[in-house]
Parts: structure tokens; sequence; C-alpha cells
């Protein structure tokens, strides 16, 4: 059929940016548009009505996929082993979901026959990134549209105009100032007030935490068992790794805990203030790090910190499908595969705290580690390991003193003398000025 137009593949959400780009992409590209709609446990206004919203945009055809289970034993499984926090606080829950759903935009591209993928991402963001690189590692032979990046609707108002004069559905409620994206492992939050850093998050962006203050008064204890560094009880009630996802959010959540209130660094090179909620996300991780703390051997666990980072780091970067991510992972599996035990946490205003921990992996030995009579530890031996242990350093330190190296030149602090109440004040006057010059700008 020579007239047969060429297919796109888009990951539609059902908002009005990816209901456009249904129709811009008819309208610009002259294609067909297959929508894939995924359901990665986000809050949604029902699969089915956004289906509906898809066809009557324009779309062709609109595939709905329930990527939960896949979600949990292939993403999150993996995020659980590797402790993952990008910059030590934010547990990927969007970086998480761009892969799976890249790949399933990649194989609904092969079953359509589609020459093309578009995503409805903005050109600021980390999430174009983890489409268009996971896409890449996918099929390289696919070609990535991007019209919220192309298009010249600027503003929210031009947009709904845009959409008015195609028949695209407005919302006519307000649109929430802030952008979110939600998923199982948590809830993501920025823009509106949040991009002042100075101004304190308002109560009304949280959908999943209690406010601390008005959380329960009495605190709530939880037992998570581990096998092979997975949940698979809670309170002695066998459950699977999404029943106790979605078991968490709510107790955590009731709790509040899981707030996130932090500066992030983009890939794209810009700090942005972002805010988080995690609270089944962070129960999860503190449990299985406390049973770590308890089952790993020392040089393990400390190896496995700096790999934790880097895994973050990858998987924030949009490298999920890259050889370093899959290397890494095979070090967490393996470190993962003796991690069974149970960890006790008390939720209490806005707090978890690990409680207890134990685990017949243990490598806690109470006989070495007792002050009691009981002790077996070896104190003969410590002697001669310190001689041994500061060996080096000692070599060290007693060639400096017969060169007569005076010891201060290695000592900063030393070099310029000690801090003085004058050179206090000096400096702090020096930054009064600053201060005090800053508020006459403003
Ligand atoms: N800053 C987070 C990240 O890059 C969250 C992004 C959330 N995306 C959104 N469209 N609101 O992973």
């Amino acid at each position: 059929m020579a007239d047969q137009k060429d297919k796109v593949v888009l990951a539609y959400s059902g908002g009005l940016d990816t209901s456009c780009c249904i129709k811009w992409l008819q309208v610009e590209k002259d294609l067909d548009v297959i929508a894939v709609v995924g359901d990665v446990g986000q809050e949604h206004e029902g699969l089915e009505k956004i289906k509906q919203k898809a066809l009557k945009s324009g779309a062709l055809e609109c595939i709905v996929v329930d990527m939960r289970q896949t979600f949990v034993q292939e993403y999150l499984s993996k995020a659980l082993a590797a402790n993952a926090m990008y910059e030590n606080k934010y547990p990927l829950v969007s970086a998480l979901s761009r892969p799976l759903i890249s790949k399933h935009l990649v194989d609904a591209a092969h079953a359509f026959d589609a020459k093309y993928i578009a995503h409805g991402c903005t050109g600021k963001g980390n999430d174009q990134v983890r489409f268009e690189a996971s896409i890449t590692m996918l099929d390289p032979d696919l070609e990535i549209l991007s019209p919220v990046r192309e298009w010249d609707l600027k503003t929210r108002p031009e947009e709904m105009e845009w959409a008015q004069q195609h028949g695209i559905e407005v919302p006519t409620t307000k649109k929430s100032p802030y952008s979110v994206d939600d998923n199982l492992w948590g809830r993501a939050i920025e823009c509106g007030v949040l991009e002042d850093p100075w101004a304190e998050p308002p109560a009304d962006i949280y959908a999943m935490t209690a406010d601390p203050a008005e959380a329960p008064d009495e605190p709530q204890y939880v037992e998570i068992e581990f096998m092979r560094g997975l949940p698979y009880m809670l309170d002695g009630n066998q459950k699977s790794f999404l029943g106790i996802i979605y078991a968490l959010n709510e107790i955590a959540g009731k709790h509040g805990y899981g707030r996130i209130d932090m500066i992030e660094n983009r890939l794209v090179g810009v700090k942005s203030r972002e805010c988080y909620e995690v609270p089944g996300a962070l129960s999860l991780i503190q449990a299985h790090k406390a049973l770590e703390d308890l089952v790993l051997e020392r040089e393990v666990l400390h190896f496995k910190l700096g790999m934790e980072q880097a895994w973050a780091k990858c998987v924030y970067n949009g490298q999920w499908f890259s050889p370093l991510k899959e290397a890494i992972d095979a070090f967490l599996l393996n470190t993962q595969r003796c991690l069974c035990g149970t960890v006790r946490l008390k939720f209490y205003k806005g707090s978890c705290t690990v409680v207890g921990r134990r685990s017949s992996y243990s490598l806690y030995d109470y006989a070495l580690a007792t002050y009691d009579a009981d002790d077996v530890f070896d104190h003969e031996a410590a002697k001669g390991f310190i001689q041994l242990n500061t060996l080096s350093a000692k070599t060290w330190a007693s060639n400096r003193r017969k060169e007569g190296a005076p010891a201060e030149l290695f000592d900063a602090e030393k070099q310029e003398g000690p801090l003085t109440k004058g050179k206090y004040e000096h400096a702090t006057s020096i930054w009064k000025q600053v201060v005090a010059a800053e508020a006459e700008l403003a």
C-alpha cells in the first residue's frame, strides 16, 4: 500500500502534554500514532478512561500495559539490592520507571512495525535522557521524536488554545502548580513555589505521607523478613514484594515517614529543588541496609557502598541498559545470596528506626563482641596487630623527623596559625558586609 503512513509509538500518560503530542505527530509529522500507557503503580484516573482519551485525541491504537510486576521483580529488586539513592538521598523513583516504559515502547514499535518512538518530555529534565538512552540501547535503528522539545507552544495557555483548536479535550479543573511523577516506589514533586529553595514545601504537595505532627501518637512496630535480599513477609504474613511495597507505603505514610526535600544535580547540568515522598522505598532500604550490616563481611560491605553509588548514578543518568550497570548488578546479586533474616522497624511521628535485626547468617558473634566475662576476643593479639597496622605510617613519621622537617609543614592548620579571636572577628565582619550588601540589592 503506497499511501500507508509511517508509524510512531508514543509514551502516553493521559495528560494534556501527551494528548497534544498525539495530534502534533499526526498533523506536523504525518504519522499514525500508537499510544502506549504503562501502569507502574501511579495514581491515575482509570486506564480505560486514559485509553479512550488517546483514541479521541487521534491515536490509531492505544495499548495499556500493567507493568507493575515487572517493575517490582526486575527493577525495584535491583534498586533494593543497591540500596539505591542518588546523591545519597533520592531513591530514583522516576529514573527506575523510564527504562521499563522504554522497553515496552520498543516492543510495541517492533510489533507495529513503527519507525519512530516519541515521548512527551521537556528539553530540560533527566527523563528525556533516560527514554532516549534506553531506546537507543535497545534498538539503535529506531528514530526518536520529541514533540515538546520541538513545538513552539511556550506556555500552558498557548498549549490549551492549540489543544482546543485541534479538538483535544482540555482539562477543566485548574492545573496543579506542581509537576508530579509517581509510581510504586514513590512520588516526585517539582515546580511552582518549590522553585524557591528557601521556601518550605507547602502541605498541599503531599499525597502519600501524613504531616508528622499529625501522625498517630502511638508508635507502630513492623517486622520485615527477607530472603536472598528480598522482602517476603510482613509481620509474619507471607506477601509478594508488590504487596509489601503497598503495605509499607500505607504504614510509613500514615506515620509521616518518607519525605525528602533536596537540591539535586540533574544530568543536564541544572541544580533543581526536588521534593519526594518515598515512605515504602525508604523503609525497605533502611531495613535492607540493617540486615546487610549484620550479614555481609566487612570488606564486601565497604566495597559495596562504592558500587551502590555507581549504580545509582548510572541509573539516574539513564544508563539502565548499559554494560556497567549490568556488571554492577552481577556483583550486587552475589552479595544478596545469604541476605536472609528479619528486621524490626519502629514508625513514630515522621521517623523510622531500626530497633532489631536477626539472621541465621549473622556474622555478629556475641562471644567476640561482649565486654562481659564470656569474652573470647584475643586482647593480647591486639598489640601486635596495632604495631603492624601502623608500621608503614610509623616509618614515614620517623623519616620526617630524621630529615629534620618540622611536623608543622604537614599540618595546614599550624601553617596558617591557630584561629585567634582577632582572625575570627575579621572573618565575621567581612561576612556581615556581604550579607548587608545582598540585602541592599534585594
Ligand atoms: N528529578 C527526578 C528525576 O530526575 C524526578 C523527575 C520527575 N519527573 C517529572 N516529570 N516530574 O528522577
